[in-house]
């Protein structure tokens, strides 16, 4: 074999390992120096420093290095270096700016008009200079490790900035959840009776949301929907909704405006979350479509509007209300399988079950429902009710 055929099947080998270290899954410090062994021992050199150059404090960083005095390296200027352009790697004689002690090529690396940083080699371990072909070679080198240096900054700066933006969308949220809070109070608050009323709705709704294996984001959505359900409630008398006797049939008309006002209010929000004013609106139509304000046939029904009906009526029934004493829990539960198929759904039934079951239970580790129920509920008797409707419900 030719000493140039040798040479070439060397460098190309060298490509091979280097292109292996770029890409390598490695972390970046370790892939780097990895990169610079690859590259020392390519040219036969004892000495190489890879270094970085970082534009908004206008220094060089090492990133790695090894065989030069680390002084001597913070002593190269950057400006010097990107006045060089970008030409091919130099050969540094003895350059009196660009000396570095030992270092006898300078790549400088470059992406289109970027200055990316440079790479020296020096204390070559075999005898006579540097050829003009070793000097094409680091030239392709140069190249691959400017770009794969370039490539990681964006990466890294892109990687600043998701950071920034999850934190700051982590903030918004966090001022959103508190803004809906601050809604849902000023609902609860209209009504005496209904204190916490939409919290504890968002709460059920958002836990048969989670069993039914929903997304966060659509949880999410969920939840914020049971907040605003009866958010029209606000337009409504403060007379009409506390009113001990039994509505007339227009009171009853009246009070049932909320949800479509509910709908207004809500349509006017632009929700990161999908179907948020459809659930809201739809909160007290039934599957038998007997339900208001649209009476809408099943098939229209939303998973989102079963929910949030069935939890909504779970706990009105097991609250106080001005014309009606409040129902215990067993009781409720009772009403919700009666009314099954007319007008609560068979699997959110089933998994409201399941979720209680399991707080129940203990084998949740934040029980959405349970801390809300009736301190005087016998525990043990709700959940033998609810294994009954759930093997009842499971069974085809
Ligand atoms: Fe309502
Ligand atoms: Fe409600």
């Amino acid at each position: 074999m030719s000493t140039e055929l040798k040479k070439a099947l060397y460098n190309i080998s060298a490509l091979a390992d280097l292109g292996q270290a770029i890409t390598s899954e490695n972390d970046f410090h370790e892939k780097i120096q990895s990169v610079l062994y690859v590259i020392t021992g390519t040219f036969l050199a004892n000495k190489g420093a890879l270094l970085f150059y970082d534009k908004p404090t206008n220094k060089l960083n090492t990133l790695t290095q090894k065989g030069f005095a680390p002084a001597d390296l913070d002593r190269l200027n950057p400006e010097e270096l990107m006045s060089l352009g970008r030409n091919e790697p130099y050969l540094i004689g003895d350059d009196p700016v660009l000396a570095v002690a030992g270092a006898e090529i300078l790549a400088p690396l470059w992406v289109r008009d970027e200055f990316i940083g440079a790479l020296l080699l020096g204390g070559k371990l075999t005898v006579g200079p540097y050829t003009l072909e070793d000097l094409e070679l680091l030239n392709v080198i140069a190249n691959q490790i400017a770009i794969a240096l370039n490539n990681h900054s964006l990466f890294m700066d892109l990687s600043d900035k998701l950071e920034e933006n999850r934190r700051l969308y982590e903030e918004m949220r966090h001022i959103y959840h508190g803004t809906l809070q601050a809604f849902a109070a000023a609902i609860d608050a209209k009504d005496a009776y209904t204190k916490n009323h939409s919290h504890r709705v968002a709460k059920y709704s958002a836990a048969i949301a989670r069993e039914l294996g929903w997304d966060e984001h659509e949880i999410e959505g969920m939840y914020v929907a049971g907040y605003l359900h009866d958010v029209g409630k606000l337009a409504i008398s403060n007379t009409l909704l506390n009113k001990v006797t039994p509505f007339t049939p227009e009171e009853r008309e009246e009070i049932r405006k909320h949800s479509t006002l509910s709908h207004s209010i809500t349509a006017k929000i632009k929700f990161p979350w999908k179907n948020v004013e459809d659930m809201v609106w739809h909160h007290h139509e039934r599957l038998d479509g007997r339900g208001y304000p649209e009476a809408l046939a099943q098939e229209s029904l939303s998973d989102g509007v079963r929910i949030l009906s069935l939890a909504d009526s779970f706990d009105a029934m097991t609250s106080q209300r001005p014309y009606r004493e409040k129902m215990d829990v067993q009781s409720a539960i009772g009403e919700l399988r009666k009314n099954l198929e007319s007008q609560f759904d068979h699997k959110v039934m089933l998994v409201f079950c399941k979720v209680l079951d399991k707080e129940i239970k203990g084998e949740l580790p934040e029980p959405d429902i349970l801390p809300h129920l009736d301190r005087d509920s016998d525990l043990s008797v709700i959940s033998a009710l609810l294994e009954g409707i759930i093997a009842e419900l499971s069974t085809p």
